[in-house]
């Protein structure tokens, strides 16, 4: 959720930390601090205007001192209101030693106890800044700040990511992790702590891991790293697959337009070398043998918010083609059921980030339960990459919005790929039926494309409904899942009220709540159930609602039941998905700029979320 950038060994460490903040801003936007050390004092200053906190401390440049080290954090309100005061770096009684975190330090009450019994002064409300306090313990007993940090986080509890820097070590700066990611880069004469790699690309694509519970002490030009037990571990080598200028705006009014611009290109980069021409497949970061592959005896997609949605757009196919029980789950609500899971259990976590700590805890207890796991995420070496037995990456490139658009229908298109490729191990279709699927799946970049060429006509249409409070989104088989990301969006980006849900199902309830105000969104694209979809838009005209119909291009008889129509390509619908769900996506966005709301942050969220 936030982030964390660190520099030491730069005649400029305060404007590489605001260039990092800037970038990493996307994981959380309530505040921002920086400290550095200066001579053998700690300067901080600390902003909590919303949204804008980096471009108060950006201001603050020419006032900066003269520095070679400093730490950097951008944050997401959990504990304490964001307010400068919350805001971090957080320091300990003495103002010589400041710490930044990521995550939750479960245990911050009883040690806070502790710590005001023992005289402490602590001025936030925060679980974090007890960590400064510990590490000011510490040190007043001998320790050096790395020794320090290694005592500190044995009591801590929860999932955090830390990075320290003290006054009276002017050059070092300490780091350490659990569960929240953490990485460490250097140069010949600097050395970097993030939380995230596009924060630092622009300075070095020498970047290592940190491990759980391992403490990194990073100085200018060197990074040594030790494991729980005090014993010298080798730094784990980053593959960095992007470039720094993904991650720019590239003149796009917002990330997210842009980034629903890009989905053509972020699904045929996907698609690359994956599907043969007879319909074959070749996905080689897999690392699974087929053999296990083939005897799978159910598939358990686990994952959150957009990704959850793609998980259950994908189902259709892996039960389908592949002939594979499926069932979609939650992941925070996964994590604490007793699964039956077993050796042939197969549990597939999705995520965009790799690094959302409750689809990361709900794999990790997979595993221990003895399933194969496999992790669909387009971040190269992330968390849950280097967790997972298998890996399937998108190639969508850095996702900035916090809302998922171009890694939505990336990850939908992957999981019909993988559903076609586990179909053909365990023999389930004939090589026709699979080049038919697989030319079908090859075409969706191009389908999207003529989606997204409509972006203006959605953004006209979606203007209409500028002032609506409540919607409901409809969809039968293919077109329930697209209803619920269409929902999700129009929740997380335009503030307005609205619900997903299966349109044969509004008759045993919800239905009680149309009539004359109520607008009423329907996955109208053809498929099996078009008929009684049909009927189900017709029990809601009849009751008033203004009906919005997204149809395939040119179809008059779902068009003629609408006051609004939204047209994509006619497509098969087992892999419409992807297609249908471009529309939604405008339609929030548009609806939301025209409530002057922030598209690329929007407000409470936050695009990685490590807190449970
Ligand atoms: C947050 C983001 C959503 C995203 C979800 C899961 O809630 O705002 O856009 O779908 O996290 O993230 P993941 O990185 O695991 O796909």
């Amino acid at each position: 959720m936030c982030g964390i950038i660190g520099v030491t060994g730069s005649d400029d460490p305060f404007g590489l930390i605001l260039d990092g903040l800037t970038l990493l801003e996307y994981r959380g936007y309530d505040s921002a601090g920086v400290a550095l050390v200066t001579g053998r004092e700690l300067w901080r200053r600390r902003s909590a205007i919303r949204g804008e906190s980096i471009g108060e401390l950006l201001r603050l440049g020419p006032t900066a001192p003269v520095a070679r080290a400093g730490i950097g954090h951008t944050r997401w309100a959990t504990h304490g209101a964001p307010t400068e005061h919350n805001a971090h770096p957080h320091v300990d009684c003495t103002g010589r030693v400041a710490v930044v975190h990521n995550g939750i330090i479960e245990n911050h009450r009883e040690i806070a106890a502790k710590l005001d019994a023992e005289g402490h002064t602590r001025t936030s409300e925060t679980d974090s800044e007890v960590v400064a306090h510990l590490v000011e313990a510490e040190l007043a007993s001998g320790a050096d700040l790395f020794e320090a940090v290694q005592r500190c986080a044995k009591v801590l509890r929860g999932d955090f990511a830390l990075a320290f820097m003290s006054a009276d070590e002017p050059e070092v700066l300490v780091a350490t992790r659990r569960s929240s990611p953490l990485i460490v880069g250097r140069t010949d004469s600097i050395g970097l702590v993030s939380s995230d790699i596009s924060a630092v690309l622009g300075t070095t694509r020498e970047l290592y891991a940190i491990g759980d519970d391992e403490v990194a002490e990073v100085r200018p030009g060197s990074i040594r790293i030790v494991d729980a037990e005090g014993s010298t571990v080798d730094p784990v080598p980053l593959r960095v697959s992007w470039g720094v200028r993904a991650a720019l705006r590239e003149g796009y009014e917002d990330f997210m337009s842009k980034e629903i611009h890009e989905q053509p290109r972020a699904l045929a980069d996907t698609l690359v070398g994956r599907i043969l021409p007879e319909g074959t497949t070749e996905l080689e970061e897999l690392e699974i043998p087929a053999e296990e592959l083939a005897s799978i005896g159910r598939v358990i997609v686990i994952a959150c918010g957009s990704s959850y949605h793609a998980g259950l757009a994908g189902r259709a196919a892996l039960e389908s083609w592949a002939k594979v029980p499926c069932t979609v789950e939650i992941a925070s609500e996964f994590r604490y059921r007793d699964p039956v899971i077993d050796a042939s259990t197969l549990v597939l976590a999705i995520s965009q980030s790799g690094e959302t700590v409750d689809t990361f805890h709900a794999l990790r207890e997979a595993k221990r339960r003895g399933a194969r796991t496999i992790v669909l995420t387009n971040v190269v070496d992330s968390l849950m990459a280097r967790e997972a037995d298998g890996v399937l990456y998108t190639r969508a490139g850095p996702e900035i919005g916090v809302a998922s658009t171009k890694c939505h229908t990336a990850q939908i298109v992957l999981l019909q790929v993988f559903a076609l490729h586990l179909a053909l191990i365990r023999r389930q279709l004939t090589p026709e039926q699979a080049a038919v699927i697989g030319a079908r799946i090859a075409s969706l970049p191009g389908l999207v494309e003529r989606a997204v060429g409509q972006f203006d006509t959605y953004r006209a249409t979606a203007e209409q409904l500028a002032e609506v409070n409540d919607v409901f989104f409809l969809g039968r088989g293919h077109g329930y899942p697209v209803a619920l990301e269409g929902a999700l969006k129009l929740k997380e980006l335009a503030y307005v009220r609205a619900e997903g849900y299966p349109a044969g199902e509004m008759k045993h309830g919800p239905i009680s709540l149309i009539d004359r105000h109520a607008v009423v969104v329907v996955v109208a694209t053809r498929g099996a159930l078009f008929e009684k979809l049909l009927a189900n838009i017709e029990e809601v005209r009849a009751r008033g609602a203004t009906v919005v119909v997204l149809c395939d291009e040119g179809d008059e008889e779902a068009g003629e039941l609408a006051d609004i129509v939204l047209e994509v390509p006619a497509v098969d619908e087992m892999v419409a998905a992807a297609v249908c769900v471009v529309p939604f996506q405008v339609l929030a966005y548009a609806i939301a700029r025209a409530r002057g709301n922030d598209v690329d942050r929007p407000r409470n969220l936050a695009k990685v979320v490590t807190v449970e």
